[in-house]
């Protein structure tokens, strides 16, 4: 629906956006994700019609977007902080859009009155922004960027200001939302866990340009580049060179490791801590001795219990950073525990570098 081809743009000598090619399908939840200042905002801007390219092209439906103007755009853009009319009440807010558009008084207010409900507000529509809470507020920004039925919504860091509790529930509602009136959304965050839990697909972003494009679970499980091996969710990293075990680690042996790289492809592994098993006892040696193939010995330097789960971090001889384990639950283990990490091979997964 939405194809985005060799899009860039300077500032200056900032580069924003970089060569970026998308396609964004039809009904999708589509998530922008990427560090601060990575290009994010001004790409949102840019199908928007506030900001142009320096080069490339954007189609939607098949029909060139760039030339049109922003109000002519079947696009809305709901900003990050909401810009909500304070003298307005809910109701007003969310109708004026179609006000401006001089549709019939009945229809508004069918429409407004409809999307009220969608998103739960229909019991404060007489209230004023200042009357409600942090989380309504986004309803009715919500509200206000769904009523005119744009085909694409995008959501500039929708749910930064809000606090984590009310966050994770407005995540649930926004996915819900977003189901119910099958608009395509494309949403920007620098927040990993909610591009995750939001997306049908996730685009990461790295100083202007697109490192990956895949499904949550496929970006998690099989990043591609170091960057997005690092950025999407903790891992451990490990640099060496690929062998047809896995990964010769700098200074720790052979670690274990599915690949298809050729051999001596300087790479990173990636391991995650939920996958990592943390045997306690003197174990094997380090570098695929008895212990098993790949297997690593240290010493725990912390732990931290988070009530579902608890983070150890191992100090291993060789290696600068601990290795972090996650485990369910409580742990046995103590600071000054000598333990044994091993994992699966196709629990690392290789990255070339
Ligand atoms: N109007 C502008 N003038 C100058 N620099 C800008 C402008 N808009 C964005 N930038 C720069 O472009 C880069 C990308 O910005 P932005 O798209 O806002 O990033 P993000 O939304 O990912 O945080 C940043 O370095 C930012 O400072
Ligand atoms: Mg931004």
């Amino acid at each position: 629906m939405l194809q985005i081809t060799g899009v860039s743009r300077r500032f200056g000598d900032v580069t924003a956006l970089a060569d970026v090619s998308l396609e964004i399908r039809q009904g999708e939840f589509f998530a922008l994700l990427g560090p601060s200042g990575c290009g994010k905002t001004t790409l949102l801007r840019i199908l928007a019609g506030f900001e142009s390219p320096d080069a490339g092209t954007v189609t939607l439906d098949g029909a060139d977007l760039l030339g049109q103007a922003a109000h002519r755009r079947p696009v809305n853009l709901m900003f990050q902080s909401y810009a909500l009319f304070p003298h307005m009440t809910v109701a007003k807010n969310v109708a004026y859009g179609l006000e401006r558009e001089k549709l019939p008084k009945a229809e508004i207010r069918d429409r407004v009155g409809e999307v009220l409900e969608k998103v739960g507000l229909s019991a404060m529509a007489g209230r004023r922004p200042q009357q409600l809470s942090g989380g309504q507020r986004q309803r009715v920004a919500l509200a206000r960027a769904i009523v005119k039925r744009p085909r694409l919504l995008l959501l500039d860091e929708p749910l930064s200001a809000l606090d984590k509790k009310v966050r994770a529930e407005m995540q649930l509602e926004l996915k819900r939302l977003q189901h119910e009136v099958g608009i395509t959304f494309v949403v920007v965050t620098h927040d990993q866990e909610e591009a995750m839990s939001l997306a049908d697909r996730i685009a990461v972003f790295n100083a202007g340009r697109v490192e990956q494009v895949d499904e949550p679970v496929a970006l998690y499980e099989r990043p591609r580049t170091p960057f997005t091996a690092g950025f999407v969710g903790a891992s451990n990293l490990f640099a060496g060179r690929a062998c047809s075990a896995g990964l010769a680690a700098d200074g720790l042996g052979v670690l274990p490791g599915a690949s298809d790289l050729p051999d001596g492809t300087p790479a990173l592994l990636a391991v995650r801590p939920e996958r990592l098993r943390l045997g306690v006892g003197p174990g094997g040696a380090s570098g695929g001795g008895p212990g098993g193939a790949g297997a690593l010995r240290g010493e725990v330097a912390d732990v931290s219990f988070y009530g579902g789960v608890s983070h150890v971090s191992v100090v291993v001889p060789g290696r600068a950073e601990p290795v972090l384990v996650a485990t369910q639950g409580a742990t046995q283990v103590r600071a000054g525990t000598r333990v044994v990490l091993s994992w699966a091979p196709g629990d690392g997964v290789l990255v070339p570098q």
